[in-house]
């Protein structure tokens, strides 16, 4: 439905779940691709499945907890003429801890994660995209950001975190035609939520918040990115697009 074949895509967290579907449905409208994820974590079925669509994937190992590998990352692709004209911020974390059992760590890996990997990406490919006039940036969100669910407040505080940033960001950046917005999906049974998904009792408080009483999938946030990379979503900027299947209307 949107084209998006003269663009080129950067997807972090891209090795599996929610980032790899938006890899798979970016390629599918016709983007290039570079995919990212930590080193040691392998993309080749991400890649092996983008390249079904025809398009250019390439790959690059990126903490995005590391701000000097950021830096670098994409300083190299700058210097091989790369352009980038997605950037999708999907690489997260969640380790529910209740408030009182939170330590240091917990938080800064939460924070540096969630937060901060995504801003200094943003910011690295920021110039780029204002010299052009054409940019689409997209953060992955939770509908925790949204809402308070009991046992993980510093998941919810990152992705909160989110739904702010995006607003200074796409105010900061609207005139260069850069638009900065997130969504704010549901549960998804991933690697992140399925350990949690299968206990009855968890499964059972999700399924019931959740008006249609069924999980979310991969796609429906892929296709929500699709949308917001697209030229059509111009002018939809700052925003928050909940995939929650209503969960944080009631
Ligand atoms: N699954 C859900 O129910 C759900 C709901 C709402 C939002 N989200 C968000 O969607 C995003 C993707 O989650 P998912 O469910 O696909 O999880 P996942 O654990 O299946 O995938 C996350 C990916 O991010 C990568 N990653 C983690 N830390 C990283 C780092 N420091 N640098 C680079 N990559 C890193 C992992 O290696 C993995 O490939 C996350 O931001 C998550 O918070 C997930």
């Amino acid at each position: 439905m949107f084209s998006l074949s003269d663009r080129t895509s950067f997807v972090t967290g891209a090795a599996t779940g929610i980032g790899q579907a938006i890899a798979l449905r970016l390629a599918e409208a016709g983007s290039s691709l570079i995919v990212s994820d930590k080193p040691g974590i392998s993309l080749d079925e991400t890649i092996a499945l983008c390249l079904n669509y025809k398009v250019h994937v390439s790959s690059v190992e990126l903490d995005v907890r590391e701000t000097a590998q950021i830096t670098e990352v994409f300083d190299r692709l700058k210097e091989q003429g790369v352009r980038i004209d997605i950037l999708v911020n999907n690489a997260g974390i969640n380790r529910p801890t209740k408030a009182l059992e939170v330590d240091v760590d917990n938080w800064n890996d939460h924070v540096n994660t969630n937060v901060r990997g995504g801003f200094f990406c943003a910011k690295a490919v920021a110039s780029g995209m204002m010299s052009r006039f054409f940019g689409r940036i997209i953060f992955v969100s939770s509908q925790s950001g949204l809402i308070g669910i009991p046992g993980q407040p510093v998941y919810c505080a990152t992705k909160g975190a989110l739904v702010n940033l995006v607003r200074a960001l796409g105010v900061e950046w609207a005139k260069y035609g850069i638009t900065v917005n997130t969504v704010a999906p549901t549960f998804i049974e991933t690697n992140l939520t399925r350990k949690r998904l299968q206990n009855p009792e968890f499964r059972s408080y999700v399924l019931g918040k959740i008006p249609k009483g069924e999980l979310s999938v991969p796609d429906d946030v892929a296709h929500a990115v699709v949308y917001l990379a697209s030229d059509e979503a111009a002018m939809v900027n700052c925003h928050t697009l909940s995939v929650d299947g209503g969960w944080t209307a009631w």
